[in-house]
């Protein structure tokens, strides 16, 4: 097998238009690897369900190829393709116990002797007590772990998992997450997740694939995705960050120096995903836990070789662990710090001139082209 062809679902230019004209999933290159936690992220109608559906058979791609390890199903119907989908509605069979419904997969395929793998799946989920009650009986994380139970028990090559946490309540989901991920670890069958919540995506995936209107914007670990964002929307949409508009002063050695409100500002040149030629526009990203805030009356004692700003504390809230400022600045109305507790400040109240100051390695650059607030309003409203 070659590289290229070892992951265990590998999508081709795959699109979807449908009958109504309306292209749902622009042509899309995607390949999962063998074994991984991978999460299809992105906001509602970005075409998530339906990638997901055209892996499982369950849409017609308009064009490109479905792979799933070294065999091509694009034209297999469902029934045929090595993998097993687990839905929001989890649709468990309500007149039977959650032993029978472990063991449905089994029997339909004629398997008389289900005893030991129904058991085993029901340790895996830790549901082994539990057999012998009614769906209603049960909890919706544990109809949920039963519905993944299910699907397993057919040792599909693939796992696919349309936002299957989306009716829990936050704490069950939270709980159903690490349950999950235990699950995907202890099986090591690839696992394939859908969902619009950024948290849920970064906790369980190796991968994490960002989704927009129809196209993946990015593609990377969750770490990588969150400290080297590539577009505005991903830079907005995961966490928050940010932006201000720059010009290119100067190009020296590995850095940039760009220009911003009367400063100056440095960016790895290594971490600037635009052409930034002299004169042209960059968009200069920073997250708001890299920045440190000082009084202006103690603005020597910042080090030198840092970014820095100066402003004004427009707000601040506590909130335990951290405190966040809004801090209004010449270069960005609304600049986002959150400030670690571990000695505060007291004179760092709204009102206060201060200095923002952070190390430029930790600096993103952006192409100016794109929208500033892509990604705003949409991670808000599905934090709402
Ligand atoms: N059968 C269909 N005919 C026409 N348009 C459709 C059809 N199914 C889905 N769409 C449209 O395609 C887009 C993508 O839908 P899809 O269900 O894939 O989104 P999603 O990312 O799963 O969203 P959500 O998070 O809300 O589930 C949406 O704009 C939707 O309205
Ligand atoms: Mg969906």
């Amino acid at each position: 097998m070659t590289t290229e062809n070892s992951g265990d679902v590998r999508l081709s230019g795959i699109s979807k238009t449908y009958d109504n004209g309306f292209t749902a999933v622009q042509p899309l290159d995607l390949t999962v690897p063998h074994g991984s936690f991978f999460a299809l992220l992105g906001a509602s109608g970005c075409g998530k369900t339906t990638t997901l559906r055209m892996i499982a058979g369950l849409e017609e791609p308009s064009s490109g190829t479905v792979h799933l390890g070294d065999q091509e199903v694009t034209n297999l119907p469902p029934y045929k393709r090595p993998v097993n989908t687990v839905f929001q509605s989890y649709a468990l069979f309500p007149h039977l116990d959650i032993f029978e419904n472990v063991a449905f997969g089994l029997r339909r395929r004629g398997i008389k002797s289900v005893k030991k793998q129904v058991e085993e799946m029901l340790d895996l989920v830790q549901l082994g007590e539990q057999a012998r009650k009614k769906p209603h009986q049960l909890s919706g994380g544990q109809q949920q772990r039963v519905a993944v139970a299910r699907a397993l028990i057919n040792h599909p090559k693939v796992l696919l998992l349309d936002e299957p946490l989306g009716a829990l309540d936050l704490k069950l989901r939270r709980q159903m997450q690490l349950e999950l991920k235990r699950i995907q670890t202890e099986v090591g069958i690839t696992f394939v997740h859908v969902t619009h919540d950024q948290e849920e995506a970064m906790t369980m995936a190796d991968t994490v694939a960002v989704m927009n209107a129809g196209r993946v914007e990015q593609l990377g670990s969750p770490a990588d995705l969150y400290e080297n964002p590539q577009t505005t929307f991903v830079a907005n949409f995961l966490g928050t960050s940010n932006l201000i508009e720059a010009e290119v002063d100067t190009r020296s050695g590995e850095d940039i120096v760009l220009k911003a409100g009367g400063g100056k500002l440095v960016l790895p040149r290594a971490r600037c995903s635009a052409p930034a030629q002299t004169g042209g526009k960059v968009l200069v990203g920073i997250r708001p836990e890299k920045i440190s805030l000082t009084h202006a009356d103690d603005a020597g004692e910042i080090p030198a070789g840092r970014n820095r700003i100066t402003g004004r504390i427009a707000d601040s809230s506590f909130i335990g662990v951290s405190t966040q400022y809004v801090i209004d600045s010449a270069v960005c109305p609304e600049f986002e710090v959150y400030a670690q507790n571990i000695e505060r400040d007291s004179r760092l109240v709204p009102g206060a001139e201060v200095v923002l100051h952070w190390s430029p390695a930790h600096t993103f650059g952006l192409d100016a082209a794109q929208d500033i607030d892509a990604g705003v309003d949409t991670a808000e409203e599905e934090a709402a």
